[in-house]
Protein backbone atom coordinates (compact mmCIF):
# COMPACT_ATOMS: atom_id res chain seq x y z
CA UNK A 1 0.00 0.00 0.00
CA UNK A 2 1.41 3.62 -1.03
CA UNK A 3 1.67 5.80 1.96
CA UNK A 4 -0.03 8.10 1.04
CA UNK A 5 -3.19 5.89 1.09
CA UNK A 6 -5.44 4.57 3.76
CA UNK A 7 -6.25 1.34 5.55
CA UNK A 8 -9.10 0.99 2.97
CA UNK A 9 -7.28 2.15 -0.04
CA UNK A 10 -8.30 5.73 -0.52
CA UNK A 11 -6.32 8.28 -0.92
CA UNK A 12 -5.41 10.69 2.09
CA UNK A 13 -2.70 12.52 1.04
CA UNK A 14 -1.71 13.60 -2.88
CA UNK A 15 2.14 14.65 -2.93
CA UNK A 16 3.33 12.49 -5.64
CA UNK A 17 2.05 10.25 -8.48
CA UNK A 18 4.80 7.95 -8.20
CA UNK A 19 4.06 4.10 -7.51
CA UNK A 20 0.28 5.23 -7.04
CA UNK A 21 -1.66 2.23 -7.69
CA UNK A 22 -3.31 2.10 -11.57
CA UNK A 23 -6.60 1.32 -10.56
CA UNK A 24 -6.87 4.52 -8.30
CA UNK A 25 -5.55 6.87 -11.09
CA UNK A 26 -7.96 5.37 -13.55
CA UNK A 27 -10.66 6.00 -10.66
CA UNK A 28 -9.57 9.53 -10.30
CA UNK A 29 -9.33 10.08 -14.13
CA UNK A 30 -13.14 8.50 -14.53
CA UNK A 31 -14.52 10.95 -11.74
CA UNK A 32 -13.10 14.45 -12.62
CA UNK A 33 -14.01 12.89 -16.28
CA UNK A 34 -17.18 13.12 -15.00
CA UNK A 35 -16.91 16.37 -14.14
CA UNK A 36 -15.63 18.17 -17.66
CA UNK A 37 -17.91 20.08 -19.14
CA UNK A 38 -17.75 21.45 -22.56
CA UNK A 39 -16.64 25.47 -22.45
CA UNK A 40 -19.76 27.09 -22.00
CA UNK A 41 -21.83 24.33 -20.78
CA UNK A 42 -22.86 25.44 -16.79
CA UNK A 43 -20.44 23.82 -14.12
CA UNK A 44 -21.28 21.24 -11.93
CA UNK A 45 -21.90 21.81 -8.71
CA UNK A 46 -22.75 19.88 -5.43
CA UNK A 47 -22.62 20.53 -1.73
CA UNK A 48 -20.65 16.80 -0.94
CA UNK A 49 -18.01 18.91 0.83
CA UNK A 50 -20.51 21.00 2.83
CA UNK A 51 -18.56 21.93 5.78
CA UNK A 52 -15.13 21.31 5.14
CA UNK A 53 -12.89 23.42 4.82
CA UNK A 54 -9.79 23.83 2.16
CA UNK A 55 -6.94 26.62 2.47
CA UNK A 56 -4.45 27.09 -0.30
CA UNK A 57 -0.83 27.42 1.30
CA UNK A 58 1.23 28.94 -1.92
CA UNK A 59 4.89 30.12 -1.74
CA UNK A 60 5.16 30.51 -5.05
CA UNK A 61 3.60 32.38 -7.65
CA UNK A 62 0.23 30.43 -9.09
CA UNK A 63 -2.31 31.27 -11.14
CA UNK A 64 -4.27 28.20 -12.92
CA UNK A 65 -3.20 26.07 -10.49
CA UNK A 66 -4.51 28.10 -7.20
CA UNK A 67 -7.82 29.18 -9.03
CA UNK A 68 -8.87 25.84 -10.44
CA UNK A 69 -7.77 24.52 -6.75
CA UNK A 70 -10.28 27.34 -5.22
CA UNK A 71 -12.78 26.63 -7.77
CA UNK A 72 -12.95 22.94 -7.06
CA UNK A 73 -13.38 23.16 -3.65
CA UNK A 74 -15.92 25.79 -3.63
CA UNK A 75 -18.15 23.64 -6.61
CA UNK A 76 -18.04 20.85 -4.01
CA UNK A 77 -19.25 23.30 -1.06
CA UNK A 78 -16.21 23.79 0.95
CA UNK A 79 -15.19 26.86 1.99
CA UNK A 80 -11.52 28.24 1.39
CA UNK A 81 -9.25 30.13 2.46
CA UNK A 82 -6.15 31.14 0.51
CA UNK A 83 -2.85 32.39 2.03
CA UNK A 84 0.08 33.79 -0.52
CA UNK A 85 3.46 34.35 1.09
CA UNK A 86 3.09 38.30 1.27
CA UNK A 87 0.17 37.78 3.28
CA UNK A 88 1.60 34.53 5.71
CA UNK A 89 3.56 35.33 8.89
CA UNK A 90 6.58 32.94 7.38
CA UNK A 91 7.56 36.15 5.90
CA UNK A 92 7.75 36.94 9.91
CA UNK A 93 9.70 34.12 10.51
CA UNK A 94 6.88 31.97 11.52
CA UNK A 95 7.79 28.15 10.10
CA UNK A 96 5.83 26.58 7.85
CA UNK A 97 4.74 24.11 10.26
CA UNK A 98 3.60 26.81 13.07
CA UNK A 99 1.41 28.04 10.31
CA UNK A 100 -0.14 24.70 9.64
CA UNK A 101 -0.60 24.19 13.02
CA UNK A 102 -2.32 27.64 13.14
CA UNK A 103 -4.45 26.41 10.25
CA UNK A 104 -5.37 22.72 11.87
CA UNK A 105 -6.30 24.57 15.12
CA UNK A 106 -8.94 27.18 12.79
CA UNK A 107 -10.54 23.41 11.19
CA UNK A 108 -9.01 22.82 8.25
CA UNK A 109 -9.44 19.27 6.05
CA UNK A 110 -7.22 19.99 3.40
CA UNK A 111 -4.06 21.78 3.14
CA UNK A 112 -3.04 22.42 -0.46
CA UNK A 113 0.34 23.61 -0.76
CA UNK A 114 3.19 24.97 -3.12
CA UNK A 115 6.39 25.49 -2.25
CA UNK A 116 10.16 26.25 -3.59
CA UNK A 117 11.57 23.74 -1.19
CA UNK A 118 11.65 19.93 -1.89
CA UNK A 119 10.27 18.06 0.67
CA UNK A 120 7.94 20.54 1.95
CA UNK A 121 4.27 18.79 1.31
CA UNK A 122 5.97 15.57 2.66
CA UNK A 123 7.25 17.30 5.72
CA UNK A 124 3.51 18.74 6.21
CA UNK A 125 1.70 15.72 6.02
CA UNK A 126 4.00 13.74 8.38
CA UNK A 127 3.12 16.08 11.22
CA UNK A 128 -0.65 17.19 10.68
CA UNK A 129 -3.68 15.42 12.79
CA UNK A 130 -4.61 12.56 11.18
CA UNK A 131 -8.15 14.15 9.93
CA UNK A 132 -5.72 16.43 7.27
CA UNK A 133 -5.24 16.10 3.84
CA UNK A 134 -2.15 17.01 2.68
CA UNK A 135 -2.36 17.68 -1.59
CA UNK A 136 0.78 18.99 -3.45
CA UNK A 137 0.21 21.96 -6.15
CA UNK A 138 3.45 21.64 -6.94
CA UNK A 139 7.06 21.03 -5.31
CA UNK A 140 9.99 22.56 -6.49
CA UNK A 141 11.44 20.38 -9.30
CA UNK A 142 9.84 17.39 -7.72
CA UNK A 143 6.24 16.86 -8.46
CA UNK A 144 3.06 18.50 -9.29
CA UNK A 145 0.26 15.43 -9.09
CA UNK A 146 -2.63 17.33 -10.01
CA UNK A 147 -0.82 18.62 -13.16
CA UNK A 148 0.43 15.14 -14.48
CA UNK A 149 -3.52 13.67 -13.80
CA UNK A 150 -5.01 16.85 -15.79
CA UNK A 151 -2.23 16.36 -18.72
CA UNK A 152 -3.46 12.51 -18.85
CA UNK A 153 -6.95 13.52 -18.46
CA UNK A 154 -6.42 15.59 -21.79
CA UNK A 155 -4.82 12.78 -23.68
CA UNK A 156 -7.58 10.44 -23.07
CA UNK A 157 -9.99 12.65 -24.32
CA UNK A 158 -8.80 12.60 -27.44
CA UNK A 159 -6.54 9.54 -27.88
CA UNK A 160 -8.32 5.99 -27.63
CA UNK A 161 -5.69 4.21 -25.76
CA UNK A 162 -2.38 5.25 -23.41
CA UNK A 163 -0.80 1.69 -24.56
CA UNK A 164 -0.14 2.63 -28.33
CA UNK A 165 1.39 6.50 -27.85
CA UNK A 166 4.29 7.98 -28.45
CA UNK A 167 4.72 10.80 -26.42
CA UNK A 168 7.54 13.36 -26.99
CA UNK A 169 8.33 15.64 -23.29
CA UNK A 170 10.24 18.88 -24.80
CA UNK A 171 12.15 20.99 -23.32
CA UNK A 172 13.73 21.88 -19.62
CA UNK A 173 12.96 18.69 -18.16
CA UNK A 174 15.79 18.68 -15.52
CA UNK A 175 14.22 21.21 -13.54
CA UNK A 176 10.26 20.36 -13.98
CA UNK A 177 8.07 18.98 -12.08
CA UNK A 178 5.31 18.88 -14.43
CA UNK A 179 7.68 16.24 -16.59
CA UNK A 180 8.86 14.00 -13.50
CA UNK A 181 4.54 13.44 -12.93
CA UNK A 182 3.91 13.05 -16.69
CA UNK A 183 6.32 10.50 -17.04
CA UNK A 184 4.80 8.76 -13.25
CA UNK A 185 1.28 8.12 -14.73
CA UNK A 186 2.50 7.78 -18.19
CA UNK A 187 4.22 5.11 -17.04
CA UNK A 188 1.67 3.72 -14.64
CA UNK A 189 -1.03 4.17 -17.50
CA UNK A 190 1.01 1.57 -19.85
CA UNK A 191 2.93 4.49 -22.49
CA UNK A 192 5.22 2.58 -23.96
CA UNK A 193 7.24 5.18 -26.22
CA UNK A 194 7.75 7.90 -23.85
CA UNK A 195 10.62 10.11 -25.32
CA UNK A 196 12.25 13.11 -23.76
CA UNK A 197 13.53 15.64 -25.97
CA UNK A 198 16.28 18.25 -24.29
CA UNK A 199 19.41 19.96 -25.12
CA UNK A 200 22.16 18.55 -22.81
CA UNK A 201 22.18 21.18 -20.04
CA UNK A 202 18.24 21.28 -19.45
CA UNK A 203 18.56 16.39 -19.51
CA UNK A 204 17.85 14.86 -16.44
CA UNK A 205 20.72 12.93 -14.62
CA UNK A 206 20.96 9.35 -16.16
CA UNK A 207 19.25 7.76 -13.39
CA UNK A 208 15.70 9.42 -13.57
CA UNK A 209 12.80 8.78 -16.55
CA UNK A 210 14.51 5.13 -16.69
CA UNK A 211 13.14 3.60 -19.88
CA UNK A 212 12.38 6.88 -21.82
CA UNK A 213 14.43 7.48 -24.65
CA UNK A 214 16.85 10.44 -24.85
CA UNK A 215 16.47 12.82 -28.08
CA UNK A 216 18.89 16.02 -28.05
CA UNK A 217 17.78 17.26 -31.48
CA UNK A 218 14.26 17.86 -32.00
CA UNK A 219 13.05 16.82 -35.30
CA UNK A 220 14.01 12.65 -34.00
CA UNK A 221 12.25 13.43 -30.95
CA UNK A 222 9.01 14.70 -33.35
CA UNK A 223 9.34 11.95 -35.74
CA UNK A 224 5.65 10.44 -35.36
CA UNK A 225 4.65 11.12 -32.00
CA UNK A 226 0.72 10.96 -30.99
CA UNK A 227 1.34 13.68 -28.23
CA UNK A 228 3.55 16.61 -27.96
CA UNK A 229 4.10 18.28 -24.75
CA UNK A 230 6.27 21.59 -24.61
CA UNK A 231 7.64 22.68 -20.83
CA UNK A 232 8.91 26.48 -20.10
CA UNK A 233 12.47 26.90 -19.53
CA UNK A 234 12.40 27.05 -15.55
CA UNK A 235 14.80 30.01 -14.94
CA UNK A 236 13.51 30.75 -11.23
CA UNK A 237 15.58 26.79 -10.83
CA UNK A 238 18.69 27.92 -12.97
CA UNK A 239 21.99 30.50 -12.28
CA UNK A 240 21.71 33.55 -14.40
CA UNK A 241 24.92 31.78 -16.14
CA UNK A 242 22.98 28.87 -17.13
CA UNK A 243 20.25 30.06 -19.01
CA UNK A 244 20.14 30.00 -22.66
CA UNK A 245 19.83 32.40 -24.92
CA UNK A 246 16.54 33.04 -25.92
CA UNK A 247 16.62 33.02 -29.92
CA UNK A 248 19.37 30.23 -29.99
CA UNK A 249 16.82 28.18 -28.08
CA UNK A 250 13.69 28.74 -30.32
CA UNK A 251 16.02 28.38 -33.76
CA UNK A 252 16.95 24.62 -31.81
CA UNK A 253 14.22 23.80 -29.58
CA UNK A 254 10.92 26.18 -30.56
CA UNK A 255 8.00 24.10 -31.85
CA UNK A 256 7.24 25.65 -35.37
CA UNK A 257 4.35 24.79 -37.50
CA UNK A 258 7.25 22.99 -39.57
CA UNK A 259 8.83 20.91 -36.69
CA UNK A 260 5.20 20.04 -35.40
CA UNK A 261 3.96 18.31 -39.52
CA UNK A 262 7.34 15.90 -38.32
CA UNK A 263 4.66 14.13 -35.62
CA UNK A 264 1.69 12.04 -36.87
CA UNK A 265 -0.65 14.52 -38.56
CA UNK A 266 -3.80 14.29 -36.10
CA UNK A 267 -0.73 14.71 -33.08
CA UNK A 268 -2.19 17.30 -30.25
CA UNK A 269 0.56 19.42 -28.65
CA UNK A 270 0.22 20.62 -24.78
CA UNK A 271 1.70 23.01 -22.62
CA UNK A 272 0.86 23.47 -18.48
CA UNK A 273 1.87 26.89 -19.26
CA UNK A 274 3.00 29.68 -18.78
CA UNK A 275 3.79 29.75 -22.36
CA UNK A 276 6.74 32.19 -23.62
CA UNK A 277 5.60 32.55 -27.26
CA UNK A 278 8.57 32.52 -29.59
CA UNK A 279 10.87 30.82 -26.94
CA UNK A 280 9.26 27.24 -27.07
CA UNK A 281 6.53 27.43 -29.28
CA UNK A 282 5.06 29.94 -31.65
CA UNK A 283 1.96 31.15 -31.07
CA UNK A 284 0.30 30.00 -34.71
CA UNK A 285 1.11 26.13 -32.95
CA UNK A 286 -0.56 27.34 -28.98
CA UNK A 287 -3.39 28.56 -30.77
CA UNK A 288 -3.64 26.21 -33.72
CA UNK A 289 -5.81 23.59 -34.17
CA UNK A 290 -3.94 20.80 -32.59
CA UNK A 291 -3.07 22.76 -29.22
CA UNK A 292 -5.30 21.20 -26.51
CA UNK A 293 -3.53 23.89 -24.13
CA UNK A 294 -6.83 25.45 -22.64
CA UNK A 295 -8.21 21.98 -22.35
CA UNK A 296 -5.53 21.21 -20.21
CA UNK A 297 -6.57 24.45 -18.18
CA UNK A 298 -10.36 23.26 -18.16
CA UNK A 299 -9.65 20.00 -16.84
CA UNK A 300 -7.50 21.51 -14.10
CA UNK A 301 -10.84 21.63 -12.02
CA UNK A 302 -12.18 18.58 -12.99
CA UNK A 303 -8.88 16.54 -11.67
CA UNK A 304 -9.02 18.76 -8.44
CA UNK A 305 -12.98 18.11 -7.66
CA UNK A 306 -12.17 14.56 -8.18
CA UNK A 307 -8.95 14.71 -6.11
CA UNK A 308 -10.47 17.22 -2.71
CA UNK A 309 -13.53 14.10 -3.06
CA UNK A 310 -11.29 11.39 -3.04
CA UNK A 311 -9.55 12.67 -0.62
CA UNK A 312 -12.40 14.26 1.66
CA UNK A 313 -15.06 11.85 1.00
CA UNK A 314 -14.95 10.10 4.60
CA UNK A 315 -15.89 13.37 5.83
CA UNK A 316 -18.39 13.59 3.81
CA UNK A 317 -20.22 10.06 4.14
CA UNK A 318 -19.55 10.71 8.16
C1 LIG B 1 3.80 24.77 -14.05
C2 LIG B 1 4.38 24.79 -12.64
O1 LIG B 1 4.14 25.68 -11.87
O2 LIG B 1 5.08 23.84 -12.37
N1 LIG B 1 2.68 25.54 -14.21
C3 LIG B 1 1.48 25.05 -13.81
O3 LIG B 1 1.28 24.68 -12.67
N2 LIG B 1 0.53 24.96 -14.74
C4 LIG B 1 4.80 24.90 -15.10
C5 LIG B 1 5.70 26.09 -15.15
O4 LIG B 1 5.78 26.87 -14.21
O5 LIG B 1 6.37 26.23 -16.17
Amino acid sequence: MNEQQRADGSLRHLITLENLPRPLLERLLDHAQSLARPLGARAPVSRALAGCTVANLFTEPSTRTRVSFELAAKRLGADVVNLEVQLSSRVKGESMLDTVFTLQSLHIDALVIRDAEPGVPSTVAAHVAPHVSVLSAGEAHVSHPTQGLLDALTIRQHKPSFETLSIAVVGDIRHSRVARSAFHVFRALGVADLRIVAPPPLMPEPGEFSGCARHTALESGLKDVDVVMMLRIQTERMAQADLPDADHYYTSYGLTPERLALARPDAIVMHPQPMNRGIEIASEVADGPQSVIRDQVRNGVAVRMAVLSEVLAWRSAG
